[in-house]
């Protein structure tokens, strides 16, 4: 078992190894919201170089909903074949630190933090053990720890592709999904490059999706952005509703396509693309790093970034949280306050 599989690893309360115990969301088996169960769970305990952070908040994301139903099935291939092996999902938090291992330099007890926990999960609980030097941050100053919880994974997914993409100012950019986690991200981080930001949401999205600053709102249900003339220099599609050729009518000659949430078939003929045109497409599985938090956190101090937060649910009710972000229809982020 490898380090990271440990943090996030059901280790039932009677263990007699136990220092204290914490509240935590469970899930045992791949399957519907209702595998998630709130169950007494060990205290994880800091390794030299880690913190212990107390969670204050945390949310439920897409990326969750996949690992809990084992969506593709190739999700079993790394997280466990019959049964997951990691038992607590969460892969952001934001709380306060209450204990250091003897080799944190730059972390103190007391300090409030927000993050990523890139690949190990576990922040559905009172508390999680991460790496000092690991996907994370002070919490951006003046937003609260439940808003700092909903930053990191739209924003980390976002500014992956979008730095790749290498936007400059002046440049179009169209954001397919906008006013999802990914996509609300996507429009608010193209927009602090200079870019002019179209953003496609559903009708009830649209003032959403200008209130962080996109320039211009299509409603893909009143009308199909491949078919009205334009063409973007970036289409950044977040949500994968339309098929690669249907939008590629709408890329610039040498424009660049991001399919973050694209499937194999789409990785391929973004490969056949990118190697056969002057066009390039961007998709895959994204990285983690310190310095992207940093820099959402630095966004959100000059006012160039928002969490967009549509609800909160208590940690108790995990599984009604589940249920609501499975029908793909939220706006923003859902939290969980801990
Ligand atoms: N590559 C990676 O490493 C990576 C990382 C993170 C996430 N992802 C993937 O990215 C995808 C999106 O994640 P997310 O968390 O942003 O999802 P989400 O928050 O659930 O966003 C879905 C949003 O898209 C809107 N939408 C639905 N159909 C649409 C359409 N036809 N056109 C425009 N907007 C539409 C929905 O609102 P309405 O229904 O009201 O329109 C909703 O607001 C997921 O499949 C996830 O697995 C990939």
């Amino acid at each position: 078992m490898t380090s990271a599989q440990e943090a996030s690893t059901f280790v039932p309360s009677n263990n007699q190894n136990k220092l204290k115990e914490m509240k935590a969301t469970v899930y045992t088996q791949y399957g519907s919201p209702d595998v998630l169960q709130l169950k007494e769970v060990a205290m994880p305990v800091p390794k030299d170089n880690e913190i212990l952070l107390q969670i204050k908040a945390t949310a439920v994301n897409s990326g969750d909903v996949r690992l809990r139903k084992a969506d593709p099935f190739a999700v079993r291939f790394i997280f466990g074949l019959t049964k997951p092996r990691l038992n607590i999902l969460g892969s952001v938090f934001s709380g306060e630190v209450e204990r250091v291992g003897i080799q944190v330099k730059q972390i103190k007890v007391g300090d409030q933090v927000f993050g990523h926990t890139d690949m190990r999960f576990g922040a559905y609980a009172e508390y999680i053990a991460v790496p000092e030097d690991g996907s994370l941050a002070l919490k951006p100053a003046g937003i609260s720890h439940t808003e700092a919880a909903v930053i990191p994974f739209g924003g980390v997914t976002a500014w992956h592709f979008i730095k790749k993409a290498a936007i400059k100012p002046g440049q179009k950019v169209l954001v397919v999904g906008a006013s999802g986690a990914v996509g609300s991200a996507a429009v608010q981080l193209a927009k602090s490059l200079g870019a002019h930001v179209t953003g496609v949401c559903s009708t009830s999205n649209i003032d959403l999706v200008k209130s962080i600053g996109a320039d211009e709102v299509i409603d893909y249900t009143k009308e199909d952005f491949t078919r009205n003339g334009q063409t973007y220099d970036v289409i950044f599609d977040s949500v994968n509703t339309i098929s690669v050729s249907r939008s590629l009518k709408s890329l610039s000659k040498k424009g660049v396509m991001i399919l973050s949430a694209a499937g194999m078939s789409e990785m391929l003929q973004g490969f056949w693309i990118s190697a056969t045109s002057g066009r390039k497409v961007l998709t895959g599985v994204i990285s983690h790093a310190a310095a992207d938090i940093r820099l959402l956190k630095d966004l959100v101090e000059a006012g160039k970034y928002m969490p967009v937060l549509e609800r909160t649910y208590p940690l108790a009710q995990m599984a009604v949280a589940h249920a609501y972000v499975e029908k793909g229809h939220k706006k923003g982020n859902i939290a969980i306050e801990v």
